[in-house]
């Protein structure tokens, strides 16, 4: 009997998307044994095993394009490497990942950690879907569709660099809040001090963060979490996997490269990066196209999802997967049987029960 051609699927990531999040839940899962143990990298070189272990099942040629930052010399996975099977003719992706955001989270036992991939396939116009930005740290701000509907309606749009009590302001507005009722994230850095005093100066409520702002920088664009506006200097790379999620939940997210001082900032300019440090990148400048796919599953709770329950020989983990193109946002919440499943490793390339 001859053989069927292989198939061509039309739209890829609409199957691949589902093995996708089985690689941020192998990485919760696979790291939760590291909660409040007072070690990140054993956190975060659990979640990468389980991560590469996943994606070595996944008949994908993936890039990375944007890994961990290297601020710890964690034992992460970095720009460049590949992931898949690589079998010829397998799909092209380019993937930004965070195996853990909030390592020290997880080391403390503290909430706001979660597992998190963005992936990208070849799409027409677009040249990078996913930046890779120069530089280590970013100014961000962002906010959900509320607020965009209404500035829109004005004619306008909020600037990252306005002062904050006029941001607040709108915010304020556009929510049908009293200022003093607008929630602001932020992580609690001491680079942050004037901006703080700033937004307490106006009367905001601030919601301050230790470490893990995807999900904090998300969560304005997520009508349940209580939280209006995210604001302040954090991590680049998840700058770009956070505005992959934002854009899928219809939100926005503005950023701008923050060197940390003189020695960084000349660096960017002998890098030929000099006009981009004035350019404000807006959610879609990051994370650009529209075949792009975001998840994330949270380790502990978060205000974007609930970390993993463990209930005798069962854990829950709770997931969202979506895409840029349908705006589909689904919200995975799976029960594994401990005592069945096993998490592929890429150490020894077997399975394991957890
Ligand atoms: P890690 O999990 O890699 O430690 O990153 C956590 C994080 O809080 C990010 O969410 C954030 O963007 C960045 O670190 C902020 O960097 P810093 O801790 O240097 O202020």
């Amino acid at each position: 009997m001859p053989r069927l051609h292989r198939q061509n699927y039309y739209d890829i990531e609409r199957i691949i998307e589902f093995d996708f999040v089985r690689a941020t839940e192998a990485a919760a899962l696979n790291s939760l044994r590291w909660l409040g143990r007072g070690d990140k990298e054993a956190a975060d070189a659990a979640a990468c095993d389980a991560m590469r272990g996943m994606f070595d099942l996944m008949n994908i040629c993936g890039e990375v394009v944007i890994g961990e930052g290297i601020k710890d010399e964690a034992p992460g996975i970095f720009k460049g490497e590949q992931l898949g099977t690589w079998i010829p003719g397998s799909p092209p992706f380019d993937i930004a990942i965070d195996p853990i955001d909030g390592t020290t989270n997880i080391s403390k036992g503290a909430p706001n950690s979660i597992s998190c991939i963005a992936a990208a396939s070849p799409e027409e116009g677009v040249k990078v879907a996913l930046r890779d930005v120069p530089s280590f740290y970013m100014m961000k701000l962002s906010y959900g569709p509320r607020v965009i509907q209404y500035t829109q309606k004005r004619g306008d749009a909020l600037q990252l660099e306005a002062p904050i009590a006029e941001t607040l302001a709108i915010v304020a507005r556009a929510l049908e809040k009293r200022v003093q009722d607008v929630t602001v994230m932020m992580l609690d850095r001491p680079r942050h001090k004037e901006i703080v005093e700033e937004i307490r100066a106006a009367g905001a409520s601030l919601r301050m963060i230790g470490d893990g702002d995807i999900a904090a920088a998300m969560a304005p664009s997520l009508p349940e979490s209580n939280v209006d506006l995210y604001m302040g200097i954090g991590g680049s790379p998840e700058a770009v996997l956070a505005a992959a999620g934002i854009k899928c939940l219809g939100g926005e997210m503005q950023c701008k490269m923050w060197p940390r001082d003189e020695k960084e900032r000349k660096r960017l300019v002998a890098d030929g990066y000099e006009k981009d440090l004035d350019r404000v990148f807006f959610a879609d400048d990051l994370a650009n196209g529209k075949n792009i796919i975001f998840c994330a599953t949270g380790i502990s709770d978060s205000a974007l999802l609930r970390g993993v329950k463990g209930q005798g020989t069962k854990a829950t983990t709770h997931s969202i997967l979506m895409r840029a193109k349908s705006k589909t946002v689904r919200f995975i919440r799976a029960t594994h049987d401990l005592q069945t499943k096993t998490i592929r490793l890429r150490s020894d390339q077997r399975e394991h029960i957890i």
